[in-house]
């Protein structure tokens, strides 16, 4: 990421008085803006009320100084003059009006509910604003990118009505995130690591991602949706990816996502018939988190009493090519868990002779651990101290994050790099079909049956045990 925008750029917002907005959008710009990275840049809401620039003005103020903890006047003050506010539906002759406010370079930020990706991408190519040859043109979507395979194809034929592919910018904020991208520099920075990352030394790879959090009033959304849509479909594949993926030749976007989709491509497919070998789901049953009294999902507010949607997935899935043959990946995620908790942890095989300490399994892990803080631990044997030669695991960790590093949070990464035209953190469409393609087979199973109860504040449903291979276990929510 270099710091320079381009001149004369306008960020216009669809659905610029929604939540996204208010919460990650604005933060990220105003942060982005304090650090000097919105230099010709202007911000044009969008969205159906009926407001005047001063009421739009008013309300992103209040979300800011709810949002960004830091939130100055003097800023605001600033920023507030590079904003507009134009109101109007997703129809062709509304947008046209929009024409006049772009400068020379234009990104469209559909904040939008997903049912309405395809007819905004349409609506603005119809009103002729995808046409880049005076400057660029280009159109961010956020996930989810379709509801199964057919819808995802779907979707990608209404964007590619009017945008090239290079004109798409689709976001997964876990490619933002700190502890991501640290995957790659980790991977291909240091020496030590491409001899023994293969199946020949790492015998499992586990990536968690564990919330207390519950529905946090997106009923609507997370009841069609479910954990493997909302996120495995999606960011635990993305770092599943990142993690299995064969260097690059270059570092190039196009030469990376070409590679990511090599993984998907060679996932063994899950056969219908056994997909309970491959995934888990579960649903929370009232319980307590830290002491407090929470309801199960069918009791939440606006919840069928007889939903079936998991509110907990994982999944095991074999890459099929030479580096990973025989590994498994294990993937699971679930809310209203025992703890926020995320890592991705790899463990290699032991020792072919073990002298000292006890019988147990090998305890040689790497964690590269994203919550509740980042940092990167290693698992090792060393000596107890004493006359005896007995070995116990020791911890060697690093938090990457060393005193005076700015980090960035992954909004503002992402819409900086989506500012700059670096598409390396984005998804090509064939990824999102690809990672779908691999779920086809789990989506199907699980029109049937019933998730498995779990209670609230515990570490998922019992069952998710069933796919481990011999001698793995779940890491525990907390770590060693
Ligand atoms: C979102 C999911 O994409 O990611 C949420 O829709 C989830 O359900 C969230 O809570 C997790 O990401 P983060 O960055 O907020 O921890």
């Amino acid at each position: 990421m270099n710091s320079q925008t381009p001149d004369a750029t306008t960020l216009v917002i669809l659905g610029a008085t929604g939540d996204l907005t208010q919460r990650l959008l604005m933060p990220a710009l105003y942060r982005l803006y304090t650090r000097g990275h919105l230099e010709g840049v202007s911000l044009l809401g969008y969205a159906e009320k009926d407001w005047k620039r001063e009421e739009f003005l008013a309300h992103l103020e209040q979300a800011l100084r709810r949002f960004v903890p830091e939130f100055d006047p003097a800023v605001w003050g600033g920023l507030r003059e590079r904003i507009a506010y134009r109101a109007g539906d997703l129809s062709p002759e509304k947008l046209s009006v929009l024409r006049a406010d772009l400068t020379e370079n234009a990104l469209f930020y559909l904040a939008l509910p997903p049912d309405l990706f395809g007819q905004a991408a349409e609506g603005l190519g119809q009103a002729g604003l995808n046409g880049d040859n005076q400057g660029f043109r280009r159109l961010i979507v956020e996930k989810p990118f379709g509801y199964d395979l057919a819808s995802a194809e779907a979707l990608r034929g209404q964007m590619h009505r009017f945008w090239r592919e290079d004109q798409i910018f689709r976001i997964d904020h876990f490619l933002g995130k700190e502890t991501t991208q640290n995957l790659l520099v980790f991977r291909f920075a240091n020496r030590f690591l491409e001899p023994i990352w293969n199946a020949q030394h790492i015998a499992q790879v586990q990536i968690t991602y564990a919330e207390t959090l519950g529905l946090e009033g997106r009923w609507r959304y997370y009841d069609r949706a479910g954990a493997l849509r909302d996120m495995l479909q999606n960011h635990l594949m993305q770092l599943f990816t990142l993690m299995a993926l064969e260097p690059p030749s270059v570092w190039d976007s196009e030469v990376l996502r070409e590679h990511k989709v090599e993984v998907l491509r060679s996932v063994r497919s899950i056969p219908a018939a056994q997909v309970d070998d491959f995934a888990v789901r579960g649903q929370y049953a009232a319980g307590s988190l830290g002491g407090q009294a929470v309801p199960g999902y069918r009791q939440e507010a606006h919840i069928p009493p007889a939903s079936t949607t998991e509110t907990f997935a994982a999944l095991k899935l074999y890459v099929d090519n030479w580096r990973w043959r025989g590994v498994p990946f294990y993937l699971r995620s679930g809310k209203r868990l025992h703890a926020d908790y995320a890592e991705v942890a790899l463990q290699f095989h032991d020792v072919p002779m073990r002298f000292f300490g006890p019988k147990a399994p090998g305890c040689n892990w790497l964690v590269l651990r994203m919550k509740p803080r980042e940092s990167l631990e290693l698992v090792a044997w060393a000596k107890i101290p004493g006359l005896a030669l007995e070995a116990r695991p020791v911890v060697l960790e690093a938090p990457y994050e060393q005193p005076g590093d700015a980090p960035y949070t992954a909004y503002e990464q992402l819409l900086l790099d989506a500012l700059q035209g670096d598409r390396t953190h984005f998804l090509r469409f064939d990824e999102v079909e690809w990672a779908w393609r691999i779920l086809e087979p789990v989506l199907a199973a699980w029109k049937l049956g019933q998730p498995e109860p779990y209670s609230a504040g515990s570490e998922g449903p019992l069952g998710m045990a069933r796919l481990m291979d011999d001698g793995h276990a779940w890491r525990p929510l907390g770590g060693d």
